[in-house]
């Protein structure tokens, strides 16, 4: 770790663990440092980064202002799933807003990042560590299996307890807006600060004229087709398909699929975000041609959870949907 801290310091990436994800960590303030993520990641540049800091006081210098409500949640919730964006200083480099005027922060709740920022003593930017697109990883050999190639130092946290990205909410306007549902549920936002917007994506715009950066509509995917099941409804292979199938809890589902991820035997959403990327990188090592996946409820994590079951999949499988809108 000390390695890790000493690298960093240096101005080299280092991947490691939070709750949520595993992060391709730079310092935040070095603009050379950070441009080398970009490159590792094979991410656009108008895709603003997350910076992570130890503690609160520590937001001072990266932030002009924060709003009570956001003072609020951030005392409430961090070390927590929950990014804030706000109106940026001098001191951050455009290259990690994407040149926008605010910058997203969030203290990580996993006492090795803690170390790790402490012991280095600088904000780090930090996008999830895959290539661009691909499955978020939530171990540390997932993110060796994706950047291993660029020998990137990876420390090793155990896996990731929440297992989807944090919750993005935007202060830049008059309401809070949510960018990004993630590993902290709407609802508990709103019992906190009372009622915030939500942005959502213009399927007819290209990724980068989205009404928020990061809304493309195909991201954490596998390779492997997937397609998704309205929740309560029967999942059933393809025919002359080799299917796998990505369910939870009690859903039904009949005979016949090739291989199957069944993230919890109970209805603990909890349980099955901590799974779900992982599950989606089992299917997809499996040689099948196509993967079935089972929504959530629409409520807690299970917004967070059908919005990137939404975005690696390619629609419903038409044969399984009728039933469940009568
Ligand atoms: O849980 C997480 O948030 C993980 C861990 C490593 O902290 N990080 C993560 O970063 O998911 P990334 O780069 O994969 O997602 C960043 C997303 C952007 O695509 C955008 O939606 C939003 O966060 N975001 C970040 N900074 C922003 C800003 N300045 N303005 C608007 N949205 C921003
Ligand atoms: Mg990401």
């Amino acid at each position: 770790m000390p390695r890790a801290a000493e690298l960093l310091r240096r101005g080299e990436v280092v991947a490691f663990p939070t709750e949520t994800v595993y992060g391709l960590g730079a310092n935040a303030l070095n603009a050379r440092a950070v441009a080398r993520i970009f490159e590792v990641k094979e991410r656009p540049t108008f895709d603003p980064l997350i910076v992570h800091i130890a503690e609160l006081p520590a937001i001072f210098d990266l932030v002009e202002c924060v709003p009570a409500a956001a003072l609020h949640l951030a005392e409430q919730i961090w070390p927590g799933p929950l990014t804030l964006v706000l109106p940026k200083t001098r001191l951050v480099p455009d290259l990690v807003t994407a040149g926008l005027p605010g910058v997203g922060i969030r203290i990580p709740a996993h006492p090795v990042a803690l170390d790790l920022l402490r012991q280095t003593g600088c904000p780090l930017a930090a996008p999830s560590a895959n290539k661009f697109g691909a499955i978020s990883p939530t171990t540390a050999q997932h993110v060796i299996d994706g950047l291993g190639a660029q020998s990137i130092p990876v420390v090793d946290g155990g896996p990731c307890a929440v297992g989807v990205e944090s919750t993005v909410l935007s202060f830049m306007g008059l309401v809070p807006v949510i960018l990004r549902p993630g590993g902290l549920p709407i609802e508990d936002i709103c019992r906190l600060i009372g009622p915030v917007d939500q942005a959502v994506p213009d399927p007819d715009a290209d990724d980068a004229a989205q009404p928020a950066p990061g809304m493309l509509s195909r991201h954490y995917a596998p390779r492997t087709r997937l397609l998704l099941v309205p929740t309560s409804r029967q999942a059933t292979p393809l025919e002359g398909q080799r299917t796998g199938l990505l369910t939870w809890g009690k859903q039904p589902f009949s005979t016949g699929f090739a291989q199957i991820e069944r993230l919890s035997t109970d209805e603990d959403l909890r349980t099955c975000a901590a799974r779900l990327f992982a599950a989606m990188r089992t299917l997809d090592s499996a040689d099948l041609d196509v993967i079935i996946a089972h929504q959530f409820p629409a409520h807690g994590l299970g917004i967070a959870l059908n919005d990137r079951l939404t975005r690696a999949s390619s629609g419903f499988v038409e044969s399984q949907v009728d039933v469940a809108f009568d």
